[in-house]
């Protein structure tokens, strides 16, 4: 199985994103889960991930916390999306597993190096990662692969015009990480938009009818009917099976001034365009919404 660190914002995109890989053991190996402050504050993120990990028994993957807040703005925005605990109102209990001591910059620098060529899974504003690049210079040769969900290449945004939530609220960050050199997949809103909840798709995970698949439900139900994007779940899609989806090479790059503009996704695809530089990075254009679907349920039956 591949082993990966999660670095997410739960959220219930991000919580239903760990169920789907936490359901699917066979193939992903999650090793850590670091938290950054993003839909909700870093105080219900961190509670969120450990909630959603007891309730699938797995309390032996440790959870650091980590940033608080966006490099360069002295608070981040909260999304709307979610509800006020980030869970859109579960009733799971609150975690009693304790949360593992180190901050999630120096975890993730740590963990990459003994490792020696780790996945990282990113589905929250980049500032633990961004942080970790600039704490760790050498982090890049012992990182094999990032897979983002973040941005919007080739369509509008869904926090401003120009940008989405996850680049919107650390484009310094995000900035930092595509310019690392590290091979990314960038999951952003071109393809996440694709990735919908339908009513048949609820019906069939209530069917399941194992706590699990409850709260499944609960989270597809009440934050589907506020985002019908399965954003962060795309995200881990992409590592199941990556051949639902169409990928296009580019050279992203971030904008980073204050503004209307700030954390848009500059995105370069044509010879033109890239004017003699390499790609960065593939960017995820479309995906089998119905393979995607299906790959969702069974990995919670
Ligand atoms: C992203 O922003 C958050 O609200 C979701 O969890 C997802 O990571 C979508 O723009
Ligand atoms: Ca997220």
């Amino acid at each position: 199985a591949m082993r990966f660190i999660y670095d997410c914002d739960p959220g219930a995109d991000d919580a239903l994103a760990m169920l789907l890989a936490l359901g699917r053991r066979d193939a992903l190996d999650m090793i850590a889960v670091t938290c950054v402050a993003g839909n909700v504050g870093l105080e219900p993120v961190v509670n969120n991930a450990r909630r959603i990990l007891e309730l699938t028994g797995r309390q032996d993957i440790p959870v650091y916390s980590g940033a608080a807040r966006p490099i360069m703005a002295s608070r981040g925005r909260l999304s709307i999306m979610h509800g006020a605990d980030g869970l859109a109102g579960s009733t799971l209990p609150a975690p009693t597993m304790p949360l593992s001591a180190g901050h999630a910059a120096n975890e993730i620098s740590r963990i990459a190096r003994a490792e020696g060529k780790l996945h990282i899974c990113a589905t929250g504003p980049l500032t633990n990662l961004g942080l970790a690049l600039l704490l760790d210079p050498e982090l890049p040769d012992f990182i094999s692969a990032l897979t983002i969900m973040g941005g919007a290449a080739f369509c509008p945004g869904n926090t401003t015009p120009l940008a989405e939530f996850n680049f919107a609220v650390d484009p310094h960050a995000a900035a930092i990480v595509f310019d690392s050199g590290i091979p990314i997949t960038m999951l952003g809103l071109d393809v996440t938009r694709q990735a919908t909840v339908t009513e048949d798709m609820i019906r069939q995970v209530q069917a399941i009818d194992t706590p699990v698949a409850r709260e499944a439900a609960h989270l597809l139900i009440n934050y589907g009917s506020k985002d019908p994007c399965l954003h962060d779940p795309a995200a881990i899609a992409w590592m199941l099976k990556p051949e639902i989806f169409k990928t296009v090479p580019a050279h992203v790059s971030i904008y980073t001034d204050s503004g209307p503009a700030a954390g848009q996704v500059i995105a370069a695809v044509s010879e033109r365009h890239l004017a003699g530089r390499a790609p960065n990075c593939s960017v995820a254009t479309d995906v089998d919404a119905d393979a995607f679907r299906r790959l969702f349920v069974s990995a919670l039956s």
